[in-house]
């Protein structure tokens, strides 16, 4: 069974395109009220007479109240902004209104989601890590050291297990800052996409020390671009199953394989530093996943070079991100010199200012009881986040839109 969500111009084309039983809803209020009434309902079809702020907000509220749920809008005129926006509310497909040969596919591919879309299941998750991801819109705000640092932390000398994940696919420089042969990368997962297991995913990492293990972006020019997408959640669902903690180091903008890993992560490190435009970056990203519908609880915002003397307060960077600071890093030489040696502050200076942030961070901010409790607290509050099914079609049609 399906909704469709129209006022005026139903046809019977229309009907027979989506398949099935089709029921009508002229209002938000006829949809939600079907909805309730139907748990199982997988679909519903958004006519081109609805506005698309309300069609858009409509996506966006259900990614995790029904992530079983596909929408497909229906657009008279199809282009890359409302792609882009529509991808990023969790619409599955887009279709031009009365391509009707083209909506039956897009509701049979939503369909084919829902039957494949995991169901939320506390119990599933018993005995995976967390996946942390680290990100920044602007370039250079300390990403990549406090990932590192932060992947020490968690590991603790061995008293947990962590991945590091490289996912700054064209510039990642985690194996430079410790001093590791690029031998495997993220490119050897390749000939494993579609059935990536535990037994692959660790066959990829490249043992660090203490506890951490690293997999390290890919070096040779153009192999980034190989990489998939949808191989960035396999891999960090396998990688959980191993470790209990899996960091993920990004590149500074929200890339598919970002979203992915955005979605596949229970806990998401939002970067900035005390200047203008990286705060002001900062309050895009915190729009932006407010958009895409991801709880405020697991996101933590950490304040790098917090002593800068650059003119703003800690109170000012507060005000302006309109969200609390979970962790302050002062600015250190010791951390390019660090990085130059090709030793980890958090490794050669435990005691530092700098590590000794990332540890409480780690420990408040990551760290609860235990690991073990940690991860079902998180996961348990997070509704266990489900991978969103929001991607393939839409996005093959951005991409068909560029070429
Ligand atoms: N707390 C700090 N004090 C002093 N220098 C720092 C601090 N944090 C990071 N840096 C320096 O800032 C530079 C950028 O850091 P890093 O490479 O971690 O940023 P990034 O966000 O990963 O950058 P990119 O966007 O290029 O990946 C490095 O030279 C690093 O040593
Ligand atoms: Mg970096």
């Amino acid at each position: 069974m399906s909704i469709l969500w129209q006022a005026v111009g139903r046809s019977p084309e229309l009907a027979a395109s989506i398949g099935g039983r089709v029921r009508a809803a002229d209002t938000l209020a006829d949809v939600e009220q079907l909805l309730t009434a139907d748990s199982s309902e997988t679909l519903v079809v958004i006519g081109p007479d609805i506005e698309t702020e309300a069609a858009l907000a409509f996506a966006a509220g259900q990614r995790l109240r029904r992530p079983a749920l596909g929408v497909v809008l229906l657009r008279e005129h199809v282009d890359v902004d409302l792609l882009t926006r529509a991808l990023r509310s969790g619409v599955r497909e887009v279709v031009t209104a009365g391509e009707f040969a083209e909506l039956a596919q897009a509701c049979e591919r939503s369909r084919a989601l829902s039957r494949s879309a995991p169901v939320p299941h506390a119990e599933a998750e018993a005995g995976k890590g967390q996946v942390v991801t680290v990100f920044s819109a602007k370039g250079g705000c300390g990403k990549t050291t406090l990932a590192v640092n932060l992947a020490l932390a968690l590991a603790d000398g061995g008293a947990r297990s962590v991945c590091l994940v490289d996912l700054d696919l064209a510039f990642g420089d985690v194996a430079i800052n410790l001093q590791l042969d690029p031998n495997r990368t993220l490119t050897n997962a390749l000939s494993m996409v579609g059935r990536m297991d535990e037994t692959g995913a660790t066959s990829l990492l490249t043992p660090y020390r203490d506890g951490l293990s690293v997999l390290m972006a890919p070096v040779t020019p153009g192999e980034a671009e190989k990489i998939p997408a949808a191989l960035v959640t396999e891999l960090l669902d396998a990688l959980r199953k191993t470790v209990d903690y899996v960091v993920v180091d990004t590149p500074s903008q929200f890339s598919e394989h970002v979203l992915n890993a955005m979605d596949a992560s229970q806990h998401h490190v939002l970067l900035t530093t005390p200047d203008v435009p990286a705060l002001k970056n900062l309050r895009l990203t915190l729009d932006m996943l407010d958009l895409l519908s991801y709880p405020r609880e697991m996101r933590s915002v950490v304040l790098n070079r917090s002593d800068a003397k650059v003119g703003l307060s800690t109170e000012d960077v507060a005000r302006v991100v309109r969200a609390p600071i979970a962790a302050y890093i002062p600015s250190s030489r010791d951390v390019p010199i660090s990085i130059n040696k090709g030793t980890p502050i958090w490794t050669s200076t435990p005691q530092h200012a700098v590590s000794q942030a990332i540890t409480r961070f780690a420990r408040e901010s990551l760290v609860t009881v235990s690991s073990a409790t940690a991860a079902e607290a998180i996961e348990t509050s997070h509704d266990s986040r489900v991978p969103s099914p929001r991607k393939q079609g839409t996005f093959a049609r951005l991409r068909k839109g560029r070429r």
